[in-house]
C-alpha cells in the first residue's frame, strides 16, 4: 500500500464511531480498489491472509513436487545438451519453491510448518504431478503443456494484490517461459524425427492434454475460492477464462508441431472468436485430488524421504547462519570470533 497506509488510517480513525477495525478494513479495501500492493506490514483481513497462505503454499508445494516427474529423466536424457537443459529446469523449479515459501513467510507462516502440512497430506499440490512420465517425450509435453498452462495461470499473478507474491511471480514467469520453449523445441525435434519419435511425441501429448486443462481448477460455478480471490485481486481472471485462453494458444502451436490435440470436439467457433472444446472429466480430477491418481503415493513418499535425507543440510545451514549472525554468541561463532 502506498497512498494511505492502514496504520495511518487507524490513527486518524481511532476515536471515530466506526472504530479502528472498520477503518483498517476501509483502508485495505481502498488500496485493493486502487490497485495498490498490500505489503507484509500492512493490516489485512484474516481471511485474506489465510487465503494467500493456502494458495502460495499449494503453489510452492507444486513447484517442488513437480521436480520429481522430470528428474526421473535426467539420467536418461538422450544427449548432454538435453541433460544440461533438463537439470537447469528442474533446479529452476526448486528455486520457484524457495521464492514462494519465502513469500509465504512474510505472512507469518514458516516453511517448516508448510512442509509438515504437505507431508501429512493436509495441503495440496497441483494434481498434474500425480501423472507418470512414461517416455522421454513426456519431458517435452510437460514443458509445452504443463509449464505453458502454468504461465497462463501465473502471468496475471504478477499483478496480484499481495506484493511479495506478485514480485516472486515476475521472476518465476520469466523462467517458466524458458521451460515452455524447451518443451516445445523438444517436441518439435521428436515430431520431425523418425516415425517412432513422432508417435512418441503424439502419445505424450495425448496423455498430458486433459490433465493440463484440469490445472486451471474446477469450472467457475464449482470453484470454492474463485469469486473471493478475484474480489481481493489475488486472482485476476476466472478458471474458465484462463483455460479458454490456454486452449486458444495451444491449437496453432499444436499445428506448428505437426501434432494433434486429443479432443474430437475441438473446433474454432466463429461467433465467439474462440475454440470450443470437449467436456473435461472432472471425476478423474476429483479422484486425483483425493489421492487416487497414478502417482500420488509415490510423490509424497519420495518427498518425505527427500526431506528426511536433507535433515543434515538444514542443520548445517542453521549452524552456519548462527555463526555468521552479527551479535550471536561468540562461543558458537566461527574460529575467527574473539570473546
Ligand atoms: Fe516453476
Ligand atoms: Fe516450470
Amino acid at each position: 500500500m502506498a497512498a494511505v497506509t492502514a496504520s495511518q488510517t487507524a490513527q486518524t480513525a481511532a476515536g471515530g464511531e466506526a472504530g479502528p477495525d472498520a477503518a483498517l478494513q476501509a483502508a485495505f479495501d481502498a488500496a485493493v480498489a486502487a490497485d495498490e500492493r498490500i505489503e507484509p506490514r500492512d493490516w489485512m483481513p484474516d481471511a485474506y491472509r489465510a487465503s494467500l497462505v493456502r494458495q502460495m503454499a499449494q503453489h510452492a508445494h507444486s513447484e517442488i513436487i513437480g521436480m520429481q516427474p522430470e528428474a526421473n529423466w535426467i539420467t536418461r536424457a538422450p544427449s548432454l545438451r538435453r541433460k544440461a537443459i533438463l537439470m537447469a529446469k528442474v533446479q529452476d523449479e526448486a528455486g520457484h519453491g524457495l521464492y514462494l515459501y519465502s513469500a509465504a513467510e512474510t505472512l507469518g507462516t514458516g516453511r517448516e510448518e508448510l512442509l509438515d502440512k504437505l507431508h501429512a497430506g493436509r495441503q495440496r499440490y497441483s494434481s498434474i504431478f500425480n501423472y507418470p512420465t512414461l517416455t522421454w517425450a513426456d519431458v517435452g509435453a510437460i514443458g509445452w503443456l504443463v509449464d505453458g498452462a502454468a504461465i497462463t495461470n501465473q502471468v496475471p499473478l504478477c499483478r496480484c494484490s499481495y506484493g511479495p507474491y506478485a514480485r516472486a511471480m515476475v521472476r518465476i514467469c520469466k523462467e517458466e517461459s524458458f521451460h515452455q520453449r524447451q518443451g516445445y523445441e523438444l517436441l518439435l525435434a521428436l515430431s520431425n524425427g523418425t516415425p517412432a519419435q513422432h508417435e512418441m511425441a503424439q502419445d505424450a501429448v495425448n496423455r498430458w492434454w486433459w490433465p493440463s486443462l484440469m490445472m486451471f481448477g474446477p469450472p467457475d460455478d464449482a470453484s470454492a475460492h474463485s469469486a473471493q480471490s478475484m474480489a481481493w485481486k489475488i486472482k485476476r481472471h476466472s478458471n474458465d477464462e484462463l483455460r479458454q485462453r490456454f486452449v486458444d494458444i495451444c491449437v496453432p502451436q499444436a499445428e506448428a508441431l505437426g501434432l494433434t490435440l486429443p479432443d474430437p470436439d475441438l473446433r474454432w467457433n466463429e461467433e465467439r472468436g474462440r475454440h470450443d472444446f470437449g467436456a473435461i472429466d472432472w471425476t478423474e480430477f476429483q479422484e486425483v485430488l483425493k489421492g487416487n491418481g497414478p502417482c500420488n503415493e509415490q510423490r509424497l513418499t519420495q518427498r518425505r524421504r527427500a526431506h528426511e535425507e536433507g535433515a543434515w543440510v538444514r542443520e548445517a545451514a542453521a549452524a552456519y547462519a548462527r555463526k555468521h549472525t552479527p551479535g550471536a554468541d561468540p562461543a558458537v561463532r566461527n574460529g575467527k570470533a574473539t570473546a
